[in-house]
């Protein structure tokens, strides 16, 4: 793993989107695969801006989901889709062909997973991956004693998933359940990035990067991955 310290979140989401900026030129029709959650909100807007000033173009890029919450979809307050979609998409005008995502709604999550299990298959394997880090390891859905050899699956959340999830959400939600890339996919992606901010995601960081590589902690076993960026702010950083 290659860790990044940035003095705060700001240079933090700087560093990390140059990072991507320079994948996109090496491969301008990358397949990325883009977490959700807050983290990368900043790393987002740095993109959103050198777009703008033409230093990158995504045009030519395919985006797949991370992870979903079932029983939300796209037109869902607080689903990654709809997180995605407005800091990201829409800024950006990636059209939808260019799109292929998890519907947490759909009736058929096997399905889901099918289709996009072959989809990968198709246009990958992922370029880069974008990942934040749940307080509890996970990486997308992929909770604690997680599947090791899994691709796309559903799973049922961990308590600590469950908790953190009502700061997405501005009414409670019942829920219980996400549909996610596995992390046999994620060991697969040529070039992964994980983001981190904050004083309470310090200790999860050091078990991350210092603790033992097991299934227990998820995000340890990016410790087995050969390319691996992490972009961590001071106070994520300081438990290292
Ligand atoms: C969420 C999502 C992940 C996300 C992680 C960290 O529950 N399932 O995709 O990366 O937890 O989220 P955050 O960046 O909001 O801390």
């Amino acid at each position: 793993m290659k860790i990044n310290i940035a003095g705060n979140y700001e240079e933090l989401s700087r560093m990390a989107a140059e990072h991507i900026i320079k994948a996109i030129h090496q491969k301008p029709n990358a397949l990325l695969s883009l977490a959700g959650g807050s983290t990368p909100l900043g790393t987002f807007r740095h993109l959103i801006d050198a777009s703008r000033e033409n230093r990158v173009s995504f045009a030519q890029c395919r985006f797949i989901s991370l992870d979903e919450w079932v029983g939300l979809g796209g037109e869902d307050e607080g689903s990654c889709r709809s997180t995605l979609d407005q800091h990201f998409f829409e800024p950006l005008n990636i059209s939808e062909n260019q799109i292929h995502f998890y519907d947490g709604r759909s009736s058929d999550l096997i399905e889901e997973c099918d289709k996009m299990d072959l989809f990968i298959k198709e246009y990958g394997p992922i370029d880069l991956i974008v990942l934040g880090v749940g307080l509890n390891g996970h990486l997308g859905f992929n909770e604690p004693d997680c599947e090791l050899d899994a691709y796309s699956h559903v799973v049922e959340l961990d308590d600590v998933t469950r908790t953190v999830s009502v700061k997405y959400f501005s009414e409670q939600k019942n829920l219980n359940h996400g549909i996610t890339l596995g992390m046999k996919h994620i060991m697969e992606t040529k070039d992964v990035l994980l983001l981190a901010d904050g004083d309470k995601k310090a200790e999860i960081v050091k078990a991350t990067v210092l603790g033992e590589m097991n299934g227990h902690v998820p995000s340890s076993l990016l410790q087995g991955h050969n390319r691996v960026e992490v972009f961590l702010d001071e106070r994520a950083a300081s438990l290292l």
